[in-house]
């Protein structure tokens, strides 16, 4: 057999005929379709500025229906709150589970420094969980929820990028898809736009924040990149949202707001770009957006995470969660503490023998002066004894033969008396 060139190894082969696996693309679609996909979006912006008309309007449900329904509560949400909703929508036969997560009280504290960090905490909360299940034993089941998209409100002050937008954007770049939009478009003119966008993406650009762009590539048709190009001309997207249908000159019905100097069309790309964020959010770049989430936002916090927990990174080539290898890891630090505790109370014992030692040596030393001390004192009481014995004996005055009768005599008595 002939071996292939290249460091692939692959030879480019010209087909003979039909075999079937170009039917492939197609079998993805079918099993997809089945399947459903699903879509989490976060909207992030203060209140009032427009965030559930623009899903409304987005998506032509009412997917906020119930949070409008609800009495507006005495008191206002102290610091930012997350919540999320979830709705099944079908479209062609194609399933959707759009989940929009959304972030009341941002932006409308007088103190807005943090208003950023309870959302930060729940995106890498989303990314934990996922993480979690990834290195579960069995995968077949995860749960998906990390977001894949943050639509970021600006509000339409006409000016540049405020304080807490900068924050916003910086703190989160890193962690989601950003795609700031401009809301309520409608309030300021066409040329005030114009200028209004020029100094947000001057600011965006001075700051380094990364926003998601379509990009094109290699493989992409003309069509496609044509269509990326302009929506890449839009961003950031100045937005309407409308929940309701006006009646045009023309007598036909189409979703806008209706002014006294005329009508402003949601879906005209003359009068906003509704359209084009549309189009990218829904129609042309779901799949991307998923992907660079998975791919890119994921892996890089992933990759932070795991290195951050001790896991080292070899030849480029990341070392794989491995339940044994983290076992035998656990049983090595097990051990070495099971030894440095050894060790520890081996020292204890030692100082507590030889502690024990000098003690004994001490009282051995005490015993010993002691009994010098009594041997001194009784050689002392010897040595007088011998004196005073001495002295006796030199005092006691030789018996006379006559005094050694009478005690004879006297020692006769004293028997005779038994
Ligand atoms: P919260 O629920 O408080 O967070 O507000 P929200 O951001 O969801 O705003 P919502 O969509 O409830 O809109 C608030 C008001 O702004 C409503 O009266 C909308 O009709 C109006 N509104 C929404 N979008 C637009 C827009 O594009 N232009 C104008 N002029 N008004 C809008």
């Amino acid at each position: 057999m002939k071996s292939t060139s290249g460091n692939s190894g692959a030879q480019k082969k010209k087909m003979q005929g039909y075999v079937g696996f170009s039917n492939y693309p197609n079998q993805v679609h079918r099993r997809s379709v089945k399947r459903g996909f699903n879509f989490t979006l976060m909207v992030v912006g203060e209140s009032g500025i427009g965030k559930s008309t623009l899903i409304n309007t987005l998506f032509d449900s009412k997917i906020f229906s119930d949070r409008e329904e609800m009495p507006p509560s005495a008191e206002p949400i102290k610091g930012v709150d997350v919540t999320s909703m979830s709705a099944d929508i079908q479209e062609n036969g194609v399933k959707l589970r759009l989940t929009v997560v959304d972030t009341p009280g941002f932006g409308d504290s007088i103190n807005n420094e943090d208003a950023w960090q309870p959302i930060l905490e729940n995106i890498e909360s989303r990314f934990d969980a996922y993480l979690a299940q990834e290195n579960r034993v069995n995968r077949s089941k995860i749960s998906d929820n990390r977001i894949d998209a943050v639509i970021y409100f600006i509000k339409p002050t006409g000016h540049c990028l405020r304080a807490i937008d900068i924050e916003f954007m910086k703190r989160l770049h890193t962690k989601v898809n950003l795609i700031p939009i401009v809301a309520k478009a409608d309030t300021l003119t066409a040329r005030e736009l114009e200028q209004f966008k020029a100094k947000i993406l001057a600011d965006i650009n001075y700051h380094g924040i990364q926003i998601f762009k379509p990009v094109s590539d290699e493989f992409d048709d003309p069509e496609t990149v044509t269509d990326n190009r302009e929506i890449l001309s839009k961003i950031p997207f100045a937005v309407i949202g409308s929940e309701k249908h006006v009646e045009r000159p023309d007598g036909s019905m189409v979703r806008g707001r209706r002014y006294p100097w005329g009508i402003i069309e949601v879906e005209n790309e003359a009068h906003n770009d509704f359209i084009k964020l549309r189009q990218m959010l829904l129609r042309t770049h779901m799949e991307e957006l998923k992907d660079s989430t998975d791919m890119v936002l994921y892996e890089n916090y992933r990759t932070q995470k795991l290195l951050s927990m001790g896991h080292v990174q070899d030849n480029n080539v990341f070392r794989e969660f491995n339940p044994l290898v983290q076992l035998e890891e656990e049983r090595r630090a097990h051990e070495a503490k099971m030894q440095k505790m050894e060790a520890e109370m081996t020292a204890v014992f030692q100082q507590k023998v030889h502690e024990k030692e000098a003690k004994l040596k001490q009282s051995e030393e005490e015993l010993y002066a002691r009994h010098k001390e009594m041997k001194t004192v009784l050689e002392k009481q010897r040595g007088e004894l011998e004196e005073k014995k001495k002295r006796a004996e030199a005092n006691v005055r030789p018996v006379t033969p006559m005094e050694q009768h009478a005690t004879k005599g006297k020692k006769k008595n004293i028997f005779s008396g038994f």
